[in-house]
C-alpha cells in the first residue's frame, strides 16, 4: 500500500450523510488533540490491542530513521481504551493529513467509560495494517525502547510520543501492559551520548 493514505482516506464516503463523527483515538490522539472538537469523552474499543508496531517517517523519525507510534492489532476480545472525540466533518481533511503515513479510516463501535448505562457508538479509528509500507511489526521491548529512544521527527523526539501516552493512559487509569513495559525500558536506557 502506498506510502501516503490521504487520498484513499478521503474516497470514504460512509459518515457522508453525518452531521457529526464519533473519532476513536488511542495514541497521540488521547494527548495531542490539536483539532476542534464538539465533544471528548473517554471510551473503548473491543478486539483490539495497542502495539507500537507502526514506523512514523513524518512525525516521530524520518524516512531514512523512521521511529516508533502505536498502531492496533487484532486480538478476539481484548480491550483499548482511549479518547473519543465528536467532530464536524471538517475536521478530517486534516486529520486525514495527520493520519497520512499508513494509516486508514476504519469504521468501529465504540463503547463510551462515563456512562451510567452502557452507551455505543458507530465511530471512526485512524488503524495503520500490516500491509502499509511504514509498518514495522513486533521486535523485542528493548528493542523497541531503543529505536524510540534515538529517533527524532518534525514532530519532536519519538520519546515524547510513548512517555505522553503512558502519562495519559496512567491519568485516565488505565493499564496497558505494553505501553508501560516500554515506558520502562526507555527509562532504564543510559543517557544517549551528546
Ligand atoms: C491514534 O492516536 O488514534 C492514531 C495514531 C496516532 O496518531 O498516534
Amino acid at each position: 500500500m502506498t506510502l501516503d493514505t490521504t487520498a484513499i482516506n478521503q474516497q470514504m464516503t460512509h459518515f457522508d450523510d453525518h452531521e457529526a463523527i464519533w473519532l476513536f483515538g488511542y495514541g497521540s490522539l488521547i494527548w495531542k488533540a490539536d483539532f476542534s472538537f464538539l465533544e471528548r469523552r473517554p471510551a473503548h474499543i473491543i478486539g483490539w490491542e495497542r502495539r507500537f508496531w507502526q514506523g512514523s517517517h513524518d512525525h516521530r523519525g524520518t524516512p531514512q530513521a523512521p521511529g516508533r507510534v502505536a498502531t492496533l492489532t487484532e486480538s478476539p476480545g481484548a480491550v483499548c481504551h482511549g479518547m473519543a472525540y465528536r467532530i464536524a466533518q471538517d475536521v478530517l481533511g486534516p486529520l486525514d493529513v495527520r493520519e497520512k503515513n499508513g494509516y486508514l479510516r476504519v469504521v468501529t463501535p465504540l463503547h463510551f467509560d462515563d456512562a451510567d448505562q452502557p452507551e455505543s457508538r458507530e465511530g471512526l479509528v485512524y488503524l495503520a495494517s500490516e500491509d502499509n509500507a511504514a509498518f514495522l511489526g513486533p521486535a523485542p521491548d528493548t528493542a523497541i525502547a531503543r529505536q524510540i529512544a534515538e529517533s527524532h521527527g518534525p514532530s519532536g523526539p519519538n520519546r515524547d510520543y510513548l512517555l505522553n501516552l503512558a502519562q495519559a493512559l496512567r491519568e485516565m487509569g488505565h493499564d496497558d501492559p505494553h505501553i508501560f513495559a516500554l515506558e520502562r525500558e526507555l527509562l532504564a536506557l543510559p543517557p544517549l551520548p551528546a
